[in-house]
């Protein structure tokens, strides 16, 4: 069978069947009515992304982060080598991705905001924290910051989800949240259950 014209060669010219012409308006009035959502909810949702970015170089940022984590290192991830940083409630926190890590580990106070500061020192990686679903593009040449405020303990999991090359699959970090200052260990689990039973 060729690849045949249609029969009447003027097909574009003839009038819209009225089913097409309801079908198109739908689709194009949900479409204004997503791209105004898009507006809306960046002004009253809770989740927004980064509207705060510096040029910065993967020297400079590296600095940066290795500074706050020589100050406030509180431990070691296991035998990693990663160090788990405990920055003051408030601070300006540093993370960076390269192949294939997020560095360092952070341990944050739930209920505190910090200042997130996140870039890449080599190539494009997708920061992506779970289980809450938080996904940011992160690029080397930008610092781009977000005011975080950790509404729950516990363990959370960063991992890439921009692909980075053959190690992209294993590229993890972590951020501990933990309740009050207490700093050096994760939330403990409720020790009073264990004396109840
Ligand atoms: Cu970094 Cu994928």
């Amino acid at each position: 069978m060729a690849v045949r014209p249609p029969e009447d060669r003027l097909w574009w010219k003839q009038p819209l069947h009225r089913m097409e012409v309801i079908w198109i308006s739908i689709a194009f009035l949900w479409g204004l009515v997503m791209f105004f959502t898009m507006i809306v909810w960046h002004i009253t949702g809770k989740q927004n992304l980064s509207n705060e970015a510096y040029r910065t170089d993967p020297q400079t940022y590296a600095a940066k982060a290795e500074a706050m984590a020589k100050a406030y290192k509180v431990r070691e991830e296991g035998n990693t080598g990663i160090p788990v940083v405990h920055p003051p409630a408030g601070s300006d926190v540093y993370m960076f991705g390269r192949t294939w890590e997020w560095w360092p580990i952070l341990e944050l106070e739930k209920g505190q905001s910090y200042r997130l500061h996140l870039s890449s020192l080599d190539w494009l990686h997708g920061f992506s924290l779970q289980p809450v679903n938080i996904n940011i593009e992160v690029h080397p040449d930008y610092d781009m910051v977000l005011t975080m405020t950790p509404t729950d303990a516990g363990e959370f999991t960063i991992v890439c989800n921009e692909f980075c090359g053959i190690g992209h699959h294993t590229m993890e970090g972590k951020i501990y949240v933990v309740d009050g200052a207490a700093g050096g260990a994760p939330a403990a689990p409720p020790a009073t259950k264990a004396r109840e039973e």
